[in-house]
């Protein structure tokens, strides 16, 4: 693809250096260079004429940009494995192939909810937060009492391959596993860990509760009032999947009357406007949308975009190429 035959291609976000080089040397690349977010009407208007749009999970890619950059857009990709912010139903209609990053950031996203779950159960940003500020009197023997992890099970709701490394990590820490998809794993993914098919019979167990479910229009404020009352007493939420999945009054309530001990939360509806009132409660630890952040996650992804679109331009289809499957799949299982 050298030369002046070199097709067009735009990125909407900075992605790491080495994989930038590799676009410049394959795409004639125009790019957002100071890194923002650009609304649907900017994308269409700095993206006209590309056949290849690469993008994040913080773009919307709705019908509005696939049909302004058609018919010259052949290919989206995006830095993410979600892929619930681009409108699939279009993508089918208009041809266009999609390229998104499973596998690659799993390892990251587990350490993440591990993160999460440890300064949530373990009063983390109390404790930060006593050091900084000089109030810490010395050690006491009621300071900081936080809830352990041995023994306490955790339920993973979405048990795809970043559930998986979550639940390998949470047993290294001695947890009882115990997951919701919508159908059970073969014994050898399980690996032991506990199925239920129903979501609120998981729930009532979850000492503490992951969500690592793909986000989806249909999720919506899947974890609501009702839901989260039948939690233990106690219990911890973690979400390192959408922060639409969780109804932030009902979340909010729970954290407030004491009625959950904790939570962790890495995505927020309506990033980056995070709900002000999270900020105000003690028991949340917070971290900005970091799942996949290591250098070594955010490379890879890169690369298989890279690799994913020379495979597509020579006419094969690269493993990460999204189909009509995948968007019932990503239902049950995977993220
Ligand atoms: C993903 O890969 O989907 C992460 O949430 C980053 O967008």
């Amino acid at each position: 693809m050298a030369g002046a035959t070199r097709p067009k291609a735009y990125l909407c976000r900075r992605y790491t250096e080495s994989v930038e080089a590799a676009l410049r040397a394959r795409y004639e690349l125009q790019v957002n260079e100071d890194d923002t977010i650009l609304s649907p009407e900017e994308i269409v208007r700095a993206a006209s004429g590309s056949q290849v749009l690469l993008t994040s999970a913080t773009e919307q890619i709705n019908a509005d940009v696939l049909r302004g950059l058609s018919p010259a857009l052949r290919f989206v990709a995006t830095l993410s494995v979600g892929y619930d912010h681009i409108d699939m139903g279009v993508v089918r209609e208009l041809g266009i192939g999609v390229l998104h990053t499973p596998d690659v950031l799993s390892d990251a996203c587990a350490e993440i909810a591990m993160m999460l779950m440890l300064n949530a159960c373990r009063r983390g940003y109390e404790a930060d937060r006593m050091v900084r500020s000089g109030s810490w009197t010395g050690w006491s023997p009621t300071q900081l009492l936080g809830v352990g992890l041995k023994g306490k099970r955790v339920v993973i709701f979405g048990m795809g391959r970043i559930g998986r490394e979550i639940a390998a990590r949470a047993r290294a820490f001695g947890m009882e596993v115990h997951y919701h998809n919508r159908r059970p794993l073969s014994q050898e993914q399980a690996a032991n860990a506990i199925y239920h098919a129903d979501l609120d019979e998981a729930l009532q167990v979850a000492d503490v509760l992951v969500i690592a479910v793909p986000g989806s229009p249909q999720l919506k404020r899947v974890i609501n009032a009702a839901r989260i009352a039948l939690l233990p007493a106690d219990a911890v939420l973690v979400n390192i999947s959408r922060g639409e999945l969780v109804d932030d009054n009902a979340l909010i309530n729970a954290l407030s009357t004491g009625r959950l001990f904790a939570a962790g939360l890495d995505v927020f509806a309506n990033e980056p406007n995070v709900d002000p009132r999270y900020r105000e409660l003690d028991n949340v630890f917070l971290s900005p949308h970091i799942g996949s952040a290591t250098k070594e996650a955010r490379d890879a992804m890169g690369w298989l975009l890279v690799d994913g679109l020379d495979a597509l331009f020579q006419g094969t289809t690269p493993a990460n190429l999204l189909d009509h499957t995948d968007s019932i799949r990503s239902q049950e299982t995977i993220r």
